[in-house]
């Protein structure tokens, strides 16, 4: 199949709008793409900016399309697939991507019928910014050919990475999808410190921030371990040295595992609601 699908995107937000960026910047052409939100305001800004096909008919754009991105919020998806469902006539014949946060595969196959194939993809916030990081789990009905070709679409916002299972994607919702916070609440704890110490705020952030790309980007032109590249940056009887040992002594292990842990069994909660 062609590398252009047509692709409706149901709903408008924040991620539709990363994607498709992502998706139009990299060469994917504007008349492949459909978009469907109930107010038009969003609908007129990405027309206006990409040149995209839009509705407000959520039936409309899915029956034009071969790929149909589900991108509501979790608690309005059986509603608008109960509808695509009535209003699509031949929904097992298309892709149908998901996005939303905690809902199985399991359960699409309830609102859209069990002959669909799916994949479900959990991006991350930094998608946004083009820097997201986003897990990819397919149906056992899903070709290589889909796979490749929703890859492609993702890594228009970040990088992506397959995983097997939906317990997998959890994991990486523990990690990446909630990882942002972990990060801004240390970034603003380290400027706190240095604010507590004298220094000037806006200053403290700059220095926090720029340390904080600085590192990921070592880590990313590195092959060695991150634990190999802490230890580079730390001299013996320095004062990073003496700085880790505080990070150590509060056991900054266990309190990833117990973070990670904890936003894994949330995941698993929510999954339940659904
Ligand atoms: N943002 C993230 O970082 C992130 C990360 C991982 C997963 N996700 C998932 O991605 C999905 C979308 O998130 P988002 O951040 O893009 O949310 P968002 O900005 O709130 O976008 C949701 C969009 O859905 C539209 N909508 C509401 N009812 C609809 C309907 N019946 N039919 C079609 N569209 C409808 C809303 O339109 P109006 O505003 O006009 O009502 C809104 O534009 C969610 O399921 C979320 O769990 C998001």
């Amino acid at each position: 199949m062609s590398d252009y699908r047509k692709i409706a995107f149901i709903g408008a937000g924040n991620m539709t709008q990363s994607i498709v960026g992502g998706m139009c910047q990299s060469g994917y052409p504007a008349d492949h793409i459909f978009i469907s939100n109930p107010s038009p305001e969003k609908l007129e800004k990405m027309s206006a900016k990409h040149g995209v096909t839009t509705s407000q008919n959520n039936a409309e754009v899915a029956a034009q399309a071969d790929v149909i991105v589900l991108a509501v919020k979790p608690q309005l998806m059986q509603d608008v697939c109960a509808a695509l469902r009535k209003e699509v006539s031949d929904l097992a014949s298309k892709l149908i991507v998901t996005i939303a946060a905690g809902i199985r595969i399991e359960k699409y196959y309830q609102y859209l019928g069990d002959d669909i194939r799916m994949v479900r993809v959990m991006p991350n916030t930094p998608s946004l910014v083009g820097e997201g990081m986003s897990g990819l789990v397919a149906d056992s009905k899903a070709t290589d050919d889909d796979k490749a070709y929703i890859e492609k679409a993702f890594k228009g916002v970040g990088a992506t990475q397959w995983v097997s299972t939906e317990d997998e994607l959890d994991i990486l919702g523990a990690v990446a999808g909630s990882g942002p916070a972990y990060f801004f609440e240390f970034m603003a704890s380290l400027q706190k410190a240095a604010v507590e110490l004298g220094y000037d705020s806006d200053k403290a952030r700059q220095m926090v921030q720029q340390t904080a790309l600085g590192a990921a980007k070592m880590a990313m032109n590195s092959d060695l371990e991150l634990s190999e590249l802490r230890s580079q940056v730390t001299s013996k009887g320095g004062s990073t040295a003496k700085g880790v040992e505080v990070y150590q002594q509060a056991d900054v292990d266990g309190i990833s595992a117990k973070a990670v842990k904890a936003a894994v069994t949330r995941n698993q909660e929510m999954a339940k609601l659904f």
